[in-house]
């Protein structure tokens, strides 16, 4: 089917992929909430109300979404707001699907309008309304659906419809992870990998994953890489901080891209505040990229402020570049005012 697609951490044979709860290392709140509700549901023999996933990518959303069909003993459909183009294309999602079974929509703020509006009342009341013919011809067939959880996964929610966002009983927001939940990840996908790691060349590599386990894990390879040729197999602390630097992935994480970023704010806007479009030209960048991948972790470590101008450097991004702090920089009253991250 069209529809149907494979994000990168959605392989059916990613072996990193936790199956339960049980194995799935950080997100306390969000495991917690979401154990409850699943089990509530199997107690009363009722389908999952749907639920929306969203945070910055690589914090594992798929992989959730993966746990609650596992944990509702259930199959799970898998695809993408962009790979459903036609309303056709939902409809017969729908209705292959078995009763029960978790709906996974990925991007899901990047459904057509056209589609959305058939999903509402999919997700309300189990039936699709589909009109046929035109004019004077024109028949409206309800087809009624099995009942299924939609598990939507978006890195923003605030592109979501109003009445999209509202057909979701759950909403959960993921969050970066800390560097010791990441080391944990990386410990746990190391023994999967067979890779000998000692616990500080893990929390090394954590160190500088951005908050992120699709980060780290891919780090992980990279550094395993590094410690085959240097250090008989074995990670140390040494052989993740020299793969790391030569990886250009500095202490805190910072990749060149970030750190392009930065400096651009500083060389050519006096360190801001820059409007996201200006900026994205004048690095090379997508807006959408920079708003994605690179200001969540920027803003989480203090480094990047959103105001209603624009983007802003903060004293901490320029001592770690090196680069001199203006005398006459002070955080403007808009900064210290709106400055708390915005995620
Ligand atoms: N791999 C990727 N994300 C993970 C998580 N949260 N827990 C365990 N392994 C993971």
């Amino acid at each position: 089917m069209e529809a149907d697609y494979n994000p990168e951490d959605a392989e059916v044979e990613n072996p990193l992929r936790p199956h339960s709860f049980s194995e799935y290392i950080g997100q306390d709140k969000v495991k917690e909430n979401l154990s409850i509700f699943i089990e509530a549901a199997k107690s009363r023999k009722e389908t999952l109300d749907h639920v929306l996933l969203y945070g910055p990518p690589g914090l594992g959303k798929t992989t959730l979404a993966g746990i609650i069909a596992a944990e509702m003993g259930v199959n799970m459909r898998i695809t993408s707001g962009p790979a459903i183009e036609r309303p056709g294309d939902l409809a017969s999602l729908l209705t292959n699907l078995n009763e029960g079974d978790v709906l996974f929509v990925d991007e899901i703020h990047r459904l057509p309008r056209t589609v959305e509006e058939i999903l509402y009342p999919a997700m309300e009341d189990y039936a699709l309304d589909i009109i046929t013919g035109k004019g004077q011809m024109a028949t409206s067939i309800h087809l009624p659906l099995p009942h299924f959880t939609l598990v939507g996964a978006t890195t923003r929610a605030g592109q979501l419809s109003a009445p999209l966002r509202d057909r979701f009983g759950v909403l959960l927001r993921l969050e970066l992870y800390s560097p010791e939940e990441l080391a944990k990840i990386i410990v746990r996908s190391a023994k999967i990998l067979n890779i000998e790691m000692e616990p500080d060349g893990a929390l090394e590599l954590a160190s500088r994953a951005r908050g992120t386990p699709r980060i780290a894990n891919r780090l992980l390879k990279r550094v395993r890489d590094f410690a085959q040729v240097m250090s008989e197999g074995v990670v140390t602390f040494q052989t993740a901080k020299v793969a790391l630097d030569r990886l250009e992935i500095d202490e805190l994480g910072l990749d060149s891209s970030d750190r392009r970023m930065l400096e651009a704010i500083i060389k050519f806007y006096g360190g801001g505040p820059v409007g996201i479009d200006t900026l994205a030209a004048a690095i090379g960048e997508e807006a959408i990229t920079i708003e994605d991948v690179n200001e969540p972790y920027l803003m989480q470590i203090g480094f990047l402020t959103r105001t209603p101008r624009g983007r802003c450097v903060t004293k901490a991004a320029y001592l770690h570049l090196d680069m001199p702090v203006p005398e006459s920089y002070e955080e403007s009253p808009q900064q210290k005012l709106w400055g708390e991250p915005v995620s």
